[in-house]
């Protein structure tokens, strides 16, 4: 997953792209560039993320008021300078930025290397502006963009400027692209945050769509790449504010968003009953329900196929979403998957809502980023209220599932009002979870912790999906090895890596799992664990004991806050970036 911008308008100067680009850095950060578009197109491109580069000190003279930039997640072809966007065409006229697959790049390399283009990079990005090039033989610059993207297969969102034109292009396939309107000027972009500071007024472009941006008029058209129809588009006006999508004074943006857990929480009391209701209505009615997401989100699913089934006698099966295929020919057009996404751009889980809605079935989404592409493929959406989540880690985004999944039971079971109360006490305990005396506590867990090689936890029943994220939440940000395991399979094979000093984190909550949960925790004392007990209530067991309320089902909602936060002073204690672990992206938007 790449990050992209560009800006047409008045100022003559790429400042808005960097910018950009910066605040999108967590798309990929392996190398960047820049191409203007004055007087020829100029390019810059470095190696390494763009960080804290300063434009005016490090390329003073780069100006344009046309400028696009792209910030990398190698895929194909090296981290090299050749590899790093935008890539040209052979008479430097035509400049492209990507984010995406082009999968039959090599068949197009092949046939154009014949008709006498020669290539600069390996990637599969810079056949496109070839592509371009070749079909402004017999074409303008317009129809010649729309040939070349028809022919692409793959996944795309590219913003591209052509020299002898005042002129930029977007287009999606399959990826994300947005268009932030202003005053005479506007933005492209991977995502909202790269241009909240200068438009809160947006475009959402959608599957197949291309927009033509014209300086000379200061005017926009979207298109269908297909038909080359012209689509009307509606403005829609983002209420986040840009301290919101910034660090707001925290030193990353990992402990930021775990600290807006509460009134992320809040917020969810006081979601929209008619839409609740509306996507309760579409449980209560069908046969079977699957849930579908990937990684963290998969875990919210989890949680919820525990509280449907405890509150409401409901089966919701939670199904990874790379495995989906090979169960979705089950499916029936009275069944209902639930697709559950943080950044609504996860390819896995639109791959598994396509193939739900080839089999008829109706499609119920969680995502939390509005106007993203599972919004827009799926039947109904419930917006998860965490607002925007930066740190690769996903955080406030599963707290803010699980309290949506909380309300939507309650809501089916007719408990709505009592759920509210729950939740907002449950929003209270978080607060005090947070204090200054506790995050002190916790650091002293967390140092110990960051010297071990494995680290396990233990859940049962509605907390086995936290001792899964706990886990998750540890190998992703301290790359230490981390395993969640189910109580009841503890015997049948992980007791075998308990040994002296092993910590094992212990989730336990006032339920019918109370005594089994406490016994397992004795089994791997037994055998020289640490343990670390999250708990209602201390138990000699236990080496370190993180206390939470009583909150019964909704127990894991605050409980998960203690391995997000020995999570994040693990990776501080050993010197790591928590908001941009390795090999990890914000969003999957590859299979
Ligand atoms: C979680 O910390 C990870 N970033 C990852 O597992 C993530 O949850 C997964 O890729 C799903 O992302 P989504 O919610 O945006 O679909």
């Amino acid at each position: 997953m790449c990050g992209i911008v560009g800006y047409i308008g008045n100022k003559n100067d790429p400042e808005v792209v960097v910018d950009g680009l910066k605040r999108l850095e967590y798309r990929g950060y392996d190398s960047w560039g820049l191409a203007t578009n004055n007087n020829g197109i100029k390019t810059h491109k470095q190696i390494e993320k763009i960080g804290s580069f300063d434009l005016k000190k490090e390329l003073p003279g780069f100006t344009g008021n046309i400028c696009i930039g792209h910030t990398r997640w190698a895929t194909h072809g090296g981290v090299t300078k050749k590899n790093s966007h935008p890539h040209l065409s052979c008479d430097k006229k035509i400049a492209v930025v990507h984010n995406g697959i082009v999968e039959n790049y090599q068949d197009l390399k092949e046939s154009l290397i014949k008709k006498g283009h020669s290539f600069k990079s390996q990637t599969d990005t810079e056949v496109i502006s070839h592509l371009i090039e070749e079909e402004l033989k017999n074409k303008k610059f317009i129809l010649a963009v729309k040939a070349a993207l028809n022919k692409i297969k793959g996944s795309f969102a590219v913003t591209i400027i052509y020299e002898p034109e005042n002129i930029m292009v977007g287009a999606r396939k399959a990826s994300p692209l947005v268009l932030g309107v202003g005053n005479k000027e506007f933005i492209l972009a991977s995502d909202v945050p790269a241009f909240l500071k200068y438009t809160n007024k947006v475009v959402f472009l959608d599957e197949n769509e291309m927009v033509v941006i014209k300086n000379d008029d200061h005017s926009y058209k979207v298109l269908d790449i297909k038909s080359g129809k012209t689509i009307t588009k509606k403005i829609i006006k983002i209420n986040w504010s840009l301290e919101e999508a910034e660090k707001g004074g925290h030193s990353h943006f990992m402990i930021k968003e775990m600290l807006e857990q509460p009134s992320v929480i809040k917020k969810t009391v006081a979601a929209d009953r008619k839409e609740l209701n509306k996507a309760a209505h579409m449980i209560k009615k069908a046969k079977k329900i699957y849930i579908v997401a990937c990684g963290t989100a998969l875990h919210a699913g989890m949680y919820a196929s525990y509280l449907f089934s405890k509150q409401n006698n409901l089966m919701l099966q939670p199904i990874s979403a790379g495995e989906f295929p090979h169960f979705s020919h089950l499916i029936s057009k009275e069944d209902l998957v639930i697709a559950v996404s943080q950044s609504g751009e996860t390819a896995d889980v639109l791959e598994a809502v396509k193939l739900a809605h080839q089999y008829k079935a109706k499609v119920l989404a969680l995502v939390n980023v509005l106007g993203s592409s599972l919004m827009r493929a799926a039947d109904f959406s419930l917006l998860t209220k965490a607002g925007p989540e930066i740190c690769v880690l996903s955080t406030k985004a599963y707290t803010s599932q699980m309290a949506m999944f909380a309300m939507l039971s309650g809501e089916i079971s007719n408990h709505l009002q009592q759920t509210k109360k729950q939740l907002s006490k449950i929003a209270l305990n978080i607060q005090t979870l947070l204090t200054p005396k506790n995050l002190k506590k916790i650091k002293i867990i967390a140092r110990k912790l960051s010297k071990v090689d494995n680290i396990y936890a233990l859940g049962r029943g509605i907390n086995y999906p936290n001792a899964l994220e706990s886990c998750l939440k540890i190998k992703e940000v301290s790359y230490i090895h981390a395993e969640g395991f189910a109580g009841g399979d503890l015997k049948h094979g992980p007791i075998a890596l308990i040994e002296k000093g092993v910590p094992v984190l212990v989730f336990v909550t006032n339920d019918d799992n109370e005594a089994e949960i406490i016994s397992n925790a004795t089994e791997v004392k037994a055998r020289g664990a640490e343990v670390i007990g999250i708990s209602y209530k201390n138990n000699q067991v236990f080496d370190s004991f993180l206390p939470i309320e009583k909150n019964g089902l909704l127990g894991p909602i605050a409980s998960i806050i203690y391995p997000q936060i020995i999570a994040y002073y693990i990776a501080l204690e050993k010197k790591l970036d928590p908001d941009k672990p390795r090999n990890l992206a914000k969003s999957v938007t590859v299979k």
